[in-house]
């Protein structure tokens, strides 16, 4: 426990507090990243020892994947479009708990999972909380076929996006898209930011999540606390 107080730390220990807000028979929306991935873990511990029963929604095919392995019974958001509680990390999260999200280039899935869930349940550790929106680059979801195209449109905003290329190789969403990651400085107005990108031709979607009234649980050293 010597390094207890990391993000790392954090990250875990805010994933694992997050299975207590599950109860059984509630269909669960399952977020994507490193907070998220304490998060099932420890879901999975309530399902195998336990016995809660529950059905979950991935926002993610790798979450699809992990969800499976630990034994969670899981779902498609098609066939089940209402959800009790959905628990998904964030990159960055403002004092109204307006986020972004889309690190992990799931954000396409984790706004429709997040819209169909009567409770939304960030989980982050204390460094992604912010004054404002912006910091963290911003991630854009745009068809691949068009993509220089689409980040000149948005180029044209006064911003520089750069397309995602880990390993020099451009990322492939799992809806078969490029992610354009722009940074943008102080978002003051995440709402009309969204709703620009979101008009410009090209875009799949933003990872400006403002529309949500999250309840955020946020590690901070060994404690847990729940705003809002
Ligand atoms: C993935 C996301 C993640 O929730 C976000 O990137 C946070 O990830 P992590 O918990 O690994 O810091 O939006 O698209």
């Amino acid at each position: 426990m010597s390094n207890m107080g990391s993000e790392d730390d954090e990250k875990r220990l805010v994933g694992s507090k997050a299975a207590d807000y599950v109860q059984s028979g509630m269909r669960i929306g399952i977020g994507t990243g490193s907070t998220a991935y304490w998060f099932i873990q420890a879901l999975a511990q309530r399902v195998s020892q336990e016995g809660i029963t529950i059905e979950g929604v991935a926002t993610s095919k790798a979450t699809v994947r992990l969800c499976r392995n630990l034994g969670i019974p899981m779902e498609s958001i098609d066939r089940l479009d209402h959800l009790d509680l959905d628990v998904d990390g964030a990159d960055e999260v403002n004092p109204q708990g307006q986020l972004i999200k889309g690190g992990g280039g799931a954000l396409v899935r984790e706004r429709l999972v997040a819209r169909a869930a009567d409770r939304f349940l960030v989980i982050v550790d204390h460094s992604k909380l912010v004054e404002d929106l912006g910091q963290f680059p911003l991630p854009i979801e745009v068809v691949p076929f068009a993509w220089k195209t689409t980040a000149s449109r948005i180029a044209d905003l006064g911003v520089e996006p750069e397309l995602r290329k880990p390993q020099g190789k451009a990322f492939v969403t799992d809806n078969g898209n490029y992610i354009l990651d722009v940074k943008w400085g102080p978002i003051t107005d995440p709402e009309a930011v969204y709703r620009t990108l979101k008009l410009t031709a090209g875009v799949v979607d933003a990872g400006i999540f403002y529309e949500f009234s999250p309840t955020v649980l946020v590690a901070n050293g060994r404690k847990v606390e729940e705003r809002r």
